[in-house]
C-alpha cells in the first residue's frame, strides 16, 4: 500500500536497499528444511521456522514487507537466483564458504552448525566408515554433499532436490542413510510421526556458520541486515525465537 510514496527519509529508508520491488523484501528459501524452513498452511506467510522468524524481524526492522518464494537450494548456493533478481536474500540455513563468497555477499552469521549421519534405528551403518558402498542421500549443491564426497568416497552418492523427497526416500529405505546438516538429521530423528524409527549415529564438526546471502553488488541491504541481526541479538530477540526452536 505504500509502494508508491516517496520517502526521503535518511535512515532506513527501503529505497536505499536495491529492492526488487520497492517495499518488499523477496526472499528465497529452499523448503522443507525443519527446523529453519518450512511449509505452513497456517502462517500468513505461508511458511514456518527459524529463518523465517528472523527474516521477518529483519524485514520489520528495514520497514518493508516480507514475501518467501521457495525455491532450490543448488541455484540459490551458486548465485544465479539472486544475480537474476529472483530474489534480494536467500535465507535457507546457508553455510558461509570461501567458495560461495566468490559470487555471494553474506551476512554476519546467525547460526553455529554441523554435519552428521543419519540413518534407520536397525542399522548397521555407525558410522561414516561404513558407508562403503552404501545409498547415502546428499542434497544436491549443500556442504554435506561436499562432506561425503570427501570423507565417504565409497558411498553411492544419491542427490536430491531438496530434503523432503531425501526424508521420503529414507523411510521408504531406497535410501541408506541421509548426510547433512545435524538440526535437521535430529529433527528427523525426533520426527513424531517416526517415533523411534532413525537416529543421529555419528556428528562431524566442520565449524559452520550459516549466513544470509545477497548478490554480490548489494551491500547497501547486506549492511542494513547486519544492523538489524546486532539490534536483534542486543536487545533479547534473537535469542527468544533461538529457545522456540532450540531449547533443550
Ligand atoms: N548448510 C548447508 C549448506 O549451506 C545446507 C543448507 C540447505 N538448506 C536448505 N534450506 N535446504 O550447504
Amino acid at each position: 500500500a505504500c509502494g508508491s510514496s516517496k520517502d526521503d527519509n535518511k535512515s532506513g529508508s527501503s529505497s536505499d536497499l536495491n529492492l526488487i520491488s520497492s517495499g518488499t523484501l523477496t526472499v528465497c528459501s529452499d523448503v522443507p528444511y525443519p527446523p529453519f524452513e518450512d511449509f505452513d498452511k497456517s502462517a500468513p506467510s505461508g511458511f514456518k521456522g527459524f529463518d523465517v522468524d528472523v527474516v521477518s524481524k529483519i524485514a520489520d526492522a528495514l520497514k518493508v514487507k516480507l514475501v518467501i518464494k521457495d525455491s532450490d537450494f543448488d541455484p540459490l548456493q551458486s548465485g544465479l537466483l539472486l544475480t537474476t533478481k529472483k530474489c534480494d536474500l536467500g535465507a535457507s540455513a546457508m553455510t558461509i564458504t570461501d567458495e560461495r563468497k566468490k559470487h555471494l555477499l553474506f551476512s554476519d552469521g546467525y547460526y553455529d552448525s554441523k554435519q552428521s549421519l543419519l540413518v534407520p534405528a536397525d542399522s548397521s551403518i555407525k558410522s561414516i566408515a561404513d558407508l562403503a558402498g552404501k545409498k547415502v542421500g546428499v542434497q544436491k549443491g549443500t556442504t554435506g554433499e561436499t562432506y561425503t564426497t570427501e570423507h565417504a568416497p565409497d558411498a553411492k552418492r544419491i542427490q536430491f532436490k531438496d530434503d523432503g523427497t531425501m526424508y521420503l526416500a529414507l523411510k521408504a529405505g531406497t535410501i541408506d542413510a541421509i548426510l547433512q546438516d545435524l538440526p535437521v538429521n535430529l529433527d528427523h530423528q525426533n520426527d513424531p510421526k517416526e517415533p523411534g524409527k532413525f537416529k543421529v549415529v555419528e556428528t562431524y564438526n566442520t565449524d559452520e556458520e550459516y549466513g544470509f546471502a545477497a548478490a554480490k553488488d548489494n551491500t547497501a541491504l547486506i549492511d542494513a541486515v547486519n544492523k538489524a541481526l546486532a539490534d536483534m541479538k542486543a536487545d533479547g530477540t534473537y535469542q527468544s525465537i533461538y529457545d522456540t526452536y532450540f531449547a533443550v
